[in-house]
């Protein structure tokens, strides 16, 4: 038994959700490692459909314990509200079932009042982020001034930290950005409350899932966003503040390396991309109305934390590359391969080109993006193909699709989702 790392090779968005689910049927523990309410995982159960933003998608199974790790941003004001909502959806949600480690830290009214603020003063170089304060609480631990959750088992200290907390970012916000300051008082008490609520639910995790590991169990590391806006290995500055690539799972639970099993890939089989920033495959148009969806269905190409429509493309095989790399991928799933039925033709980048030049890699990587892209043209299939299960029943042209991603990548594809519900899924051997 070991530790199994799923993580989004692209920007995010990836149906990760889906995947941790269907692999949580064999794990003991689902872990989050990174990122915190930015994040949203959508799985569909039968007629129920779960938006989970911090709570680990894996614990729709009974059986699971979830686990939130140390790499993790907390605001406990949304993590209540949403144990709240899961167990009015009939999931149990006890202190039993969810661990939240000690050194995990808490994202505060401040760090959303300093997000908005740092958007506003960057202007037409925003990055878009989603306003959940992620990256002033990572900027926070980073320059070791953030508040950890263990702060709450004193609840008398947490209450003097959490307020000199608001007073020193009020500071920020009026003096260097002109806006408006926050009640400290009325926001310390709030979260006192929430403090009261949350400290059942506070261990050390790392303690427990090694532990876990030595005594056979098997731990699914659920990781957010995706490979693209990784901190180091993303799209920089148009990045997350964590690391969303497998190595953060080890860091972000307190793991070592030698526990690591597989690492899934979690691949879409077209391109997203939600915010600024580059993206060479990038359409418009019809073809990229088609592949969005009109935002009818759960699963249309609109954000599941701020409901913006996603930019989309076609695959970029240079960067899924790129991320099989980064990330040490042992295998691939494909999503989402349904939403290309009925294209007549679909294009996969191959290399990119500048300057009469053809790059089949990055030079420097992907903060660098500024090339045309080259495609490779494959027929598409018209046939509906959500209701096919197996390998064989898949279209040839859709075949040939998923042989070539897994050339190009170098890593096998187990595993294709052909829509949202749980049983919508080709094994592939
Ligand atoms: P932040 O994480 O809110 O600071 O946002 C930084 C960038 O990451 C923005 O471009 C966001 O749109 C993007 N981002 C953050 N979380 C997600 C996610 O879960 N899916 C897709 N994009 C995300």
């Amino acid at each position: 038994m070991a530790l199994n790392i799923v993580i989004g090779t692209q920007w995010g968005d990836e149906g990760k959700g889906r995947v941790v689910d269907l692999l949580a049927a064999e794990a003991d523990y689902v872990a989050r490692y990174n990122g915190g309410d930015n994040a949203g995982h959508t799985v569909t159960v039968g007629d129920k459909t779960f938006k989970l933003h911090l709570i680990p998608s894996g614990v729709i199974h009974p059986h699971t314990t979830g686990v939130i790790g140390n790499g993790v941003v907390i605001n406990p004001r949304v993590l209540l509200k949403e144990i709240e909502t899961t167990r009015a959806a009939g999931v149990e949600i006890t202190p039993e079932r969810l661990r939240i480690s000690h050194a995990a830290h808490i994202i505060t009214p401040a760090h959303l009042a300093l997000d908005a603020a740092r958007e506003q003063a960057r202007g037409e170089g925003k990055i878009g982020t989603t306003l959940r304060g992620i990256g002033p609480a990572y900027n926070h631990k980073t320059a070791r001034g953030g508040l950890r959750m263990e702060a709450m088992l004193d609840l008398e200290e947490f209450a003097e930290g959490f307020k000199a907390h608001v007073e020193m970012v009020n500071e920020q916000l009026t003096l260097l950005y002109r806006a408006e300051p926050l009640d400290a008082q009325a926001i310390t008490e709030q979260y006192l409350g929430y403090a009261h609520e949350l400290t059942p639910y506070i261990g050390n995790t790392s303690i427990r899932l090694n532990q876990a590991l030595r005594q056979g169990a098997n731990v699914l590391a659920e990781g957010a966003q995706g490979t693209l806006l990784d901190l180091d290995h993303g799209t920089y500055p148009y990045v997350t503040s964590s690391t969303p690539t497998a190595s953060g799972a080890l860091v972000g639970l307190g793991l070592g390396a030698s526990h690591v099993g597989r690492v899934i890939g979690v691949t879409k089989a077209f391109q997203t991309r939600v915010g600024e920033g580059p993206f060479p495959t990038e359409v418009f148009g019809e073809t990229a109305e088609r592949l969005r969806g009109t935002g009818d269905k759960p699963w249309d190409e609109f954000g599941t934390t701020t409901g913006r429509p996603r930019r989309v493309g076609w695959l970029d095989s240079v960067l899924l590359r790129y991320a099989a790399q980064i990330n040490g991928i042992t295998e691939l799933t494909i999503t989402k391969l349904d939403v290309l039925s009925g294209l007549e033709n679909l294009y996969i980048c191959t290399a990119y080109r500048k300057d009469r030049q053809t790059y089949s890699d990055l030079p420097l990587g992907p903060t660098d993006l500024d090339y045309e892209p080259e495609y490779e043209e494959l027929p598409g299939w018209e046939e509906d193909i959500m209701g096919l299960r197996k390998w064989e029943d898949l279209p040839q042209t859709a075949q040939a699709y998923l042989r070539r991603i897994e050339a190009i990548a170098g890593v096998p594809i187990r595993l294709v989702s052909v829509g949202p519900e749980r049983d919508q899924v080709i094994e592939v051997e």
